[in-house]
């Protein structure tokens, strides 16, 4: 696998795979890779013959509050992971490289609608930051098909909006969250938990599990829902940011006709922000 750092090196070690007839798949990430990354980079290969990833921790897509500063940068390893999964080419730039004019007056692209609520409401301008890399990265690039994880399930929904309403000839891909053995996400906050904060961790997916299982049986009060859930992941030590039951294709809060459904949640475990979602068919 070779790792770049250029736009310049990158769009031509692409060039030679597409001129040696090969179709591209990309995987986005911002790096500290674990299981459930390795198993995009797998998928890609499965569906493309040149596989690329990034390994970018954006700054458009923090708050002045959140994680930048610390957010984990394990290159050496995530190196090894991504040789080990098949992935072809790295790209790793520095933040001048994707933003040699500043961020200030950087040109944004914003997805109304998906980008609402949610996530969107806690982190003000994320979804804005994730949609302009992202847009930028697949211009850089310009792969086939692009893989992503469907824990960060609303932002799956902005990308595939981004997508469709850019006319990008891209497909995107949602891969299923990858867990550890008690249920939790894996994420790559997760590191940030102390042993008793991960103890405690699983009750946000468990919490979600319980929620759904109503609604199979036949819970349509989906405020109360969401009101049920939120005092179950308080008395199991997490704090809720946000617990919603939506309708999976357009992300708008659901209705009891509604069949296919997606229950989200963000919940603080000290000061990790921890997110999980659980999909299903009615
Ligand atoms: O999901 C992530 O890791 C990031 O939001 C992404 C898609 C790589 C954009 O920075």
């Amino acid at each position: 696998m070779n790792t770049v750092k250029t736009v310049l090196e990158l769009r031509a070690a692409v060039a030679r795979a597409r001129g040696e007839g090969k179709r591209i798949a990309f995987v986005p990430t911002m790096g500290n890779l674990h299981e459930g990354h390795v198993a995009l980079v797998e998928k890609a290969g499965q569906r493309a013959d040149f596989v690329v990833a990034s390994i970018f921790v954006n700054p458009l897509q923090f708050g002045p509050n959140e994680d930048l500063a610390k957010y984990p940068r394990t290159l050496v390893a995530d190196q090894d992971k991504l040789v080990a999964a098949g992935c072809h080419l790295l790209f790793h730039p520095d933040v001048e490289e994707m933003y040699p004019h500043g961020q200030a007056g950087q040109t944004r692209v914003s997805v109304p609608g998906v980008s609402e609520g949610l996530c969107g409401a806690s982190r003000p301008g994320h979804f804005e930051g994730v949609a302009t890399v992202v847009n930028k990265l697949f211009n850089m690039v310009q792969p086939d098909l692009a893989i992503f994880g469907e824990k960060d399930f609303q932002q799956l929904a902005v990308i595939r909006t981004l997508v469709r309403d850019l006319n990008m000839p891209i497909q995107i891909i949602g891969e299923p969250t990858v867990r550890a053995d008690d249920g939790l996400a894996l994420s790559s906050r997760n590191g940030y938990l102390s042993e008793e904060q991960r103890a405690q961790a699983p009750a946000l997916y468990r919490t979600l599990q319980q929620l759904a299982e109503a609604v199979r049986e036949g819970e349509r009060n989906f405020v109360q829902l969401a009101e049920t859930g939120k005092a179950s992941l308080l008395s199991a030590g997490l704090r809720p940011d946000y617990l919603e039951v939506r309708e999976a294709l357009s992300l708008r809060p659901a209705t009891a006709e509604d069949r296919e459904l997606v229950i989200l949640a963000a919940a603080y475990l000290g000061t990790t922000r921890l997110i999980d979602n659980l999909a299903f068919a009615l």
